[in-house]
């Protein structure tokens, strides 16, 4: 039997009974559980065999709950959160003691954000709690973005997937952490960085894994396929040079023909990287299950999205 379902009464229940949810947002879906239920947090962790040391994202169900879990709120924390969420931004901010060891690795800060999707909001109001909810894919592979991705996954280990259709972003929240006050960007994601920077200037970005030790979730090889995946500005090349293979394409808007590509995905025709965003994971779910010898992947534009898309591709393509 399916584990997809609409019903947000029956979800209510499981989350009240400590047992684990996946949840739809703008992003990707989440694998959720109560935050303040050390058996739904510890079984979030089994099911994705994600490591302790990697924290967890709290979902709230809007800005005023911030004060039950943040001890302080920097001026541009604020300016943020109240130009961005419901939407994805992931704000790291100082936890209060409420917030358990186990949600933040232990840290002293927690990651914390109000997800736009109208159900998982009307889920959020139904609860007492806020959710934890890491991306609901096993470690390290591709993110969901369809409830069927989730079950695809995890459908002998959870009980339910809260159906709300396709991801619109597709990709997941941007995450900003503070220094002395000041935002920098530990994550690129779906809110590009250009919208952040006009609500508070100029931003450093820190995502690389050397230079930022205090986003433990960064790693080198992430979001990745099961086929192996390469990225380049010359798809014609990249082609001409593995003829021998059996290859898949993921290009921006490229029509290269060639009959060495057995199976080929354009993210977006008329060039848009918001359409390419939201069908970049659905895209490389449908690759990783044609028995590719190899996927080339084109890169995108360097700006706006095109950007956390590249961040994605670079780290599907590590190996
Ligand atoms: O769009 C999203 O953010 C999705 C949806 C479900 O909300 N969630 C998501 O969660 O992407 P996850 O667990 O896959 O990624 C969370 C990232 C990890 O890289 C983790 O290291 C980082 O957030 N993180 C969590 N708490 C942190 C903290 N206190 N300090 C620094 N980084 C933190
Ligand atoms: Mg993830």
């Amino acid at each position: 039997m399916s584990i997809i379902s609409t019903d947000i009464s029956k979800a209510v229940e499981l989350l009240n009974n400590e047992e684990l949810v996946a949840i739809p947002t703008e992003t990707v879906y989440g694998l959720a559980g109560n935050i303040f239920s050390e058996k739904a947090v510890k079984a979030i962790f089994e099911t994705k065999e994600r490591p302790f040391f990697n924290p967890l994202i709290v979902h709230i169900p809007n800005i005023n709950y911030l004060d039950t879990i943040v001890e302080t709120i920097p001026e541009k924390a604020k300016l943020l959160a109240e130009a961005f969420w419901p939407g994805p931004i992931t704000l790291v901010l100082k936890k209060k003691s409420i917030i358990p060891d186990l949600i933040t690795g232990g840290k002293d800060t927690v990651a914390v954000r109000v997800p736009n999707h109208p159900l998982t909001l009307d889920l959020l109001g139904k609860l007492d709690f806020p959710l934890a909810a890491p991306s609901a894919n096993p470690f390290n592979r591709i993110s969901p973005t369809k409830a069927e991705h989730v079950e695809s996954y995890f459908k002998d280990k959870i009980k339910m997937v809260l159906d709300g259709g396709a991801c619109k972003s597709g990709i997941e929240s941007t995450i900003i952490g503070f220094e002395n006050g000041e935002p920098i960007i530990y994550r690129l994601g779906s809110t590009p960085i250009e919208a952040i920077e006009a609500v508070v200037g100029t931003i450093e970005v820190k995502n690389k894994k050397e230079v930022a030790p205090d986003a433990p979730g960064m790693l080198e090889r992430h979001y990745a396929p099961k086929t192996k995946t390469i990225l380049t500005s010359h798809l014609k090349e990249a082609v001409e040079a593995n003829k021998n293979l059996r290859i898949g394409l993921l290009t921006y808007n490229d029509i290269l023909n060639d009959d060495a590509i057995h199976f080929k995905i354009v993210l977006s025709e008329g060039k848009n990287l918001e359409e390419a965003a939201s069908k970049l994971y659905d895209a490389l779910h449908q690759l990783d299950q044609q028995d590719l010898d190899l996927i080339i992947a084109e890169r995108l534009p360097d700006y706006g999205l095109g950007k956390s898309i590249n961040d994605r591709l670079t780290r599907a393509t590590k190996s």
